[in-house]
């Protein structure tokens, strides 16, 4: 905190520049935390806004419904194969809670009393709450309150650029599957199984080898456990698909959305769970079975409103046709960005790239410079227009979905230039 004794302000943005109150343009490679859309100050969107403003701000969603909340409930479940039903809730810490929460109390509903564990991936991140922290465990963020967190299974990630040398990846992976369905085998307790869908993001952008979650939702089916996806990252576009899941032939019990559900512009999440899950909440009041978990901004009108006029525009503009084309503009870069002494591996899907930096690239030793990594990269970065924002040793590339080739082009060529000038301070 001490590094960060002044921050700039924004005032204003468009398109995909972000606009300080001394009048320096940044150009947005954080897509505003990986969850802006259509770039800043769009005109729809923006109206969408104003328009539901002037009719229902908010009303809750305790005894009583609105309108942008059931078309977009509505909108949600058309577009999420295997879903019946939509909760909503303002974040997406708060979306995996619930999905925990359904998973857990499916369980008692039915009359099950052994299946109380979540099982999930060694890296994973779900958010910053307390049962997100459990899940979604990564040492270095929440190691202060380890004796706080509910124990849960985990389960080694294959990851490609840090596995044992000895293995290929098509190897590792079958020995971390084995490993799971080991011990899935042998264990009764275990409620459900946790992933984030398609790849780890806060983790350092490790992308699933093709097949590996697949594999897990069928184990997960053979043994009677929930599979439970968090695509609030990754879905909507960020890896290049709709939704991660249907890509990766997973159909889950439970998935939670956030992020780019509003395009970015209001705060708001969705946990969807399929007719099985919905159904053992069903019963007579005395049989207690219903979920005791709602928030004041659960289904926000203007929140529902814009999510809803942002999915047309998905469609409308063929988003993700777009996607899968202009993200090619990545692959340009990978010779240029692995070339430079400080990056061990670069990792790309969609609109989504992780740059991996070490200090010894044979060896893989990371970086530990005195400041942190985030703040050298930032104030470089500035330096060259670009907002950029590291997690751990990875610089981590979220524009803007809808972001043009050109503009694309000039994020890789300021982040080049970027970790350049960034070198000398952090090795
Ligand atoms: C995969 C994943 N799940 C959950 C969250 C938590 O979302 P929020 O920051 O809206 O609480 C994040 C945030 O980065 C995330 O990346």
């Amino acid at each position: 905190m001490k590094e960060w004794d002044s921050f700039d302000k924004i005032t204003d943005a468009k398109g995909m520049w972000l606009i300080d109150s001394k009048g320096n343009k940044l150009l947005d490679a954080v897509g505003s935390m990986w969850c802006n859309v259509w770039g800043h100050s769009n005109q729809q969107l923006v109206k969408t806004i104003q328009n539901q403003s002037k009719k229902l701000q908010h009303s809750s969603m305790f005894n009583l419904t609105n309108e942008p909340a059931e078309k977009l409930a509505e909108q949600l479940v058309r577009i999420s194969p295997g879903m019946h039903r939509v909760f909503y809730s303002d974040n997406g810490s708060s979306a995996m809670e619930i999905s925990i929460k359904l998973a857990l109390q499916y369980w008692k509903n039915i009359g099950n009393k052994k299946k109380t564990k979540i099982a999930t991936l060694e890296n994973g991140y779900h958010g910053d709450t307390f049962g997100a922290m459990s899940v979604g465990y990564v040492p270095e963020f929440f190691g202060k309150f380890k004796e706080q967190l509910f124990s849960t299974i985990q389960f080694t990630v294959p990851n490609k650029y840090r596995m044992p040398e000895k293995y290929s990846i098509s190897d590792y992976e079958s020995f971390c599957l084995d490993k799971i369905e080991k011990r899935f085998s042998q264990k009764e307790n275990i409620a459900a199984f946790v992933m984030e869908s398609g790849a780890q993001v806060a983790g350092g952008v490790i992308i699933y080898p093709k097949g590996f979650q697949k594999k897990i939702s069928q184990l997960c089916k053979k043994y009677d456990i929930l599979f439970v996806l968090d695509e609030i990252a990754t879905g909507f576009g960020r890896l290049g698909s709709m939704l991660q899941y249907e890509e990766q032939n997973s159909i889950p019990d439970i998935v939670s959305y956030g992020k780019m559900l509003t395009g970015g512009y209001l705060t708001m999440a969705a946990t969807l769970a399929n007719k099985k899950i919905y159904d053992s909440f069903l019963g007579e009041f005395n049989e207690w079975k219903h979920l005791f978990h709602g928030h004041t901004y659960t289904g926000n009108p203007i929140a529902a409103a814009v999510a809803h006029e942002n999915l047309k525009m998905y469609k409308k503009n063929n988003l993700i046709k777009k996607i899968q084309k202009t993200s090619k503009i990545f692959e340009n870069f990978y010779e240029e960005i692995s070339e430079i002494d400080i990056v061990g591996d670069i990792r790309h899907k969609g609109m989504l790239m992780g740059i991996e930096l070490v200090k010894d690239k044979s060896r893989k030793t990371p970086i530990n410079p005195e400041k942190s990594i985030n703040k050298i990269f930032f104030e470089e970065g500035k330096k060259n227009g670009i907002y950029l924002r590291t997690l751990g040793n990875i610089v981590m590339l979220v524009p803007p979905l809808a972001i043009s080739e050109s503009e694309l082009d000039l994020i890789l060529k300021k982040t080049i230039l970027t970790i350049k000038s960034a070198q000398t301070k952090v090795a």
